[in-house]
């Protein structure tokens, strides 16, 4: 299955792909996390991704297209793939129809998760992360269990340089010009869902398995 995760910045992209990745044993492909990985190695890569995303701006197109085309391309995604943050803008979405065309292949679906503007600040204002593993938490929703410190490799929990409000605030409005007409695109293409991105994780997972399976 070939199966994209759409939404704003916090809607619960991340968390839910890695459930429904591990659901039907096929990997999760975070363009957020891969650019993560390249600032912290110090690639080329990651230099130039490194002044977009601290400021919540997107990175480029031709940046991006290359990260995918090379991912999408290694032996794990034989069997299929989830696109968590892929595509953001109508110039991707129209090079991954391309490349899907060129490989005689097709997308199964567009999970587009839905939530407001007021939760979404909420969620990632809370959020840490553990500056070594990279597991997630949330002050509110999701704590560790010493606070500052990761349940799993007891490093320091960590705030991300793009969750503060002023920043959540561009991301917003990036998502709102650049990749919300991605809503339209898929629809017209029959290949959107729309699942309610607000309440019990485990019960929005299930939402999204029945709607896969539908
Ligand atoms: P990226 O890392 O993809 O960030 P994002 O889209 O802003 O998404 P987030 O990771 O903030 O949120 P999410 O929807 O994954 O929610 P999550 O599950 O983490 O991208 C970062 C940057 O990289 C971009 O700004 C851009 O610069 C660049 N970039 C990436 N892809 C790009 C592209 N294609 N083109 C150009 N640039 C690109 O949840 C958030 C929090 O909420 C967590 O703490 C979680 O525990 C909590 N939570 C989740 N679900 C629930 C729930 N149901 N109830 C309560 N809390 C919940």
């Amino acid at each position: 299955m070939k199966i994209i995760f759409l939404g704003a910045p916090g809607s619960g992209k991340g968390t839910q792909s890695k459930r429904i990745a591990e659901n039907l044993s096929i990997p999760q492909l975070s363009t957020g996390d891969i650019l993560r990985e390249a600032i912290k190695a110090k690639s080329s890569v990651g230099i130039e991704a490194k002044r977009y995303m601290d400021e919540g701006n997107l990175v480029p197109d031709h940046v991006i297209i290359g990260i995918i085309k090379e991912r999408t391309g290694e032996k794990d995604c034989s069997n299929g793939y989830i696109l968590d943050g892929f595509p953001r803008t109508v110039a991707q979405a129209d090079a991954l129809t391309e490349m899907l065309v060129a490989e005689n292949q097709n997308l199964d679906k567009v999970i587009y998760l839905e939530i407001e503007n007021d939760n979404v600040v909420e969620r990632l204002t809370g959020r840490r992360v553990c500056s070594a593993c990279g597991a997630e938490y949330h002050i509110k929703f999701k704590r560790s269990e010493k606070a500052g410190v990761c349940d799993l490799c007891q490093n320091e929990l960590i705030t991300r340089a793009d969750d503060n409000e002023e920043k959540i605030r561009t991301r917003l409005e990036q998502y709102d010009q650049q990749t919300s007409p991605l809503i339209a695109y898929y629809e017209e293409r029959n290949l959107l869902k729309k699942i309610p991105a607000k309440g019990d994780i485990q019960e929005i997972t299930q939402n999204i398995m029945n709607a896969l399976e539908g």
